[in-house]
């Protein structure tokens, strides 16, 4: 069952952050930096305007292991955007300053958490950004607050529909899938980085549980009896459970692309989702940079090339006692789908004789694919190079193409049989 460890009384002495958990904040961090630089990425512009929404945001400082003190998710956000921002004006040498104009909502249901925070955020300097409303503190749970905090955000940035949404819940049934029906229903280019811890469902499967957890999250039909039955199980029963899981809140957020890698902390501590919902395929593939980057603790199931849910989520199981063998974002899994995809893209592209634009093929496998698209690019010019695959102009002329893939060169195999005349 899904316990709350973390208690914070200010004063008191302060909860451990666990190995994972610093390495979640890192890539946090590195999102929302490259994130704010991708929204400023004109030398025009002269404010953004959006709301980040940290929804279970606990109390803003732990202790790690070396018994330092660490910061909590509001604290790693705040300073994400102080990065970003000494990084706009030093890399774009602008001339017209820029104005982030970034509203932060922090909620907890704990009381005392919030208290806790509220401190920590005035030790950091943040007391001004408290009194003017730039930052705000709500006590309660998130679903509760949702609507009114949607209908906010909403309200600053009415056009564009630009929110963040931290959901780090600890456990698996505090986000219910019709709050993120309507993040994504009313703000057109919202974003939720979603914690699911997995295993903790999963691990303690009976009747009561899952009734509990549907009426929660609305997510339903992922278990079936027979799934919570030890002794009706198949074979890959855990991994059939988590693909459902995964196929019906990604399905049911009505978000448009998501990241599929999970997290897999210290011995002891199941594996848990950190699923990153959005609704442009350049944010996920911003994702997954960030994930490649801090490959350590990060893993996804499946096939290092495409379609890793169909053929290779249920694929790779070894035993089902056991954590099955998994992808690591690391040198050796870089290798792997490079190689995967080497082979995968023909077999694609006979699939579509005439050829396909580059954009459209990396998009319509961004959501089962660990790879980035400059990674996807790498392979198809390998190919190119190879000469295994063509690439066709917007014109219809034949292109050497040997670095940088347009969105719309066509990417096609050479026709099987040359005629000249
Ligand atoms: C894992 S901690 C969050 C830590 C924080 N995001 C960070 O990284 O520093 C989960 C927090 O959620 C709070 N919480 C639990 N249920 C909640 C709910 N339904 N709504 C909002 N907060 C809740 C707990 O009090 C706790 O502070």
């Amino acid at each position: 069952m899904a316990i709350n460890h973390y208690e914070w009384s200010w004063g008191g002495p302060l909860p451990e952050l666990l190995r994972h958990s610093e390495v979640k904040h890192a890539l946090l961090r590195d999102y929302l930096v490259e994130y704010f630089l991708t929204l400023v990425s004109s030398p025009h512009q002269d404010r953004i305007q959006l709301t980040v929404v940290d929804g279970f945001c606990g109390g803003g400082r732990y202790r790690n292991g070396a018994g330092a003190a660490v910061p909590g998710s509001p604290i790693v956000i705040l300073e994400a955007l102080k990065e970003a921002k000494a990084r706009v004006l030093h890399e774009q040498q602008r001339r017209k300053p820029i104005e982030f104009d970034v509203k932060l909502v922090c909620i907890d249901a704990d009381a005392s958490a919030v208290n806790h925070l509220r401190h920590v955020l005035e030790d950091h300097g943040y007391g001004d950004q408290l009194r003017s409303g730039a930052i705000e503190t709500l006590v309660g749970e998130f679903a509760g607050k949702a609507e009114a905090v949607i209908a906010e955000a909403h309200r600053r940035s009415p056009k564009a529909g630009r929110a963040i949404f931290v959901l780090d819940q600890y456990g698996y049934d505090k986000v219910p899938l019709s709050v993120m029906k309507q993040i994504f229903g009313v703000l057109k280019r919202a974003e939720a980085i979603l914690t699911f811890n997995v295993d903790s469902l999963i691990n303690f499967l009976s009747d009561k549980n899952v009734r509990d957890f549907e009426r929660k999250t609305g997510v339903m039909g992922a278990i079936t009896a027979a799934d919570m039955d030890k002794a009706l199980r198949g074979p890959a029963w855990r991994l059939r459970v988590q693909a459902g899981l995964y196929q019906k809140i990604t399905q049911g957020s009505g978000a448009g692309y998501f990241t599929p890698f999970f997290v897999r902390p210290e011995r002891g501590h199941g594996d848990f989702w950190l699923l990153h919902l959005s609704q442009h395929w350049k944010a996920r593939d911003v994702m997954a940079d960030a994930h490649w980057k801090h490959h350590n603790h990060f893993v996804h199931y499946g096939r290092a090339g495409f379609d890793m849910l169909s053929t290779g989520y249920a694929a790779r199981i070894d035993d089902d006692a056991r954590p099955q063998a998994a992808f690591e974002f690391d040198d050796v899994a870089s290798t792997a789908s490079q190689d995967e995809m080497l082979m995968q893209i023909p077999q694609v592209l006979a699939q579509h004789r005439a050829g396909i634009p580059f954009k459209q093929f990396f998009v319509e496998r961004v959501n089962t694919t660990p790879a980035t698209e400059a990674m996807v690019e790498r392979a198809v010019l390998q190919l190119v190079r190879d000469r295994q695959v063509l690439v066709i102009g917007p014109d219809g002329s034949q292109r050497n193409v040997r670095t940088a893939l347009k969105p719309d060169h066509v990417i096609k195999l050479p026709d099987q049989r040359a005629f000249s005349f």
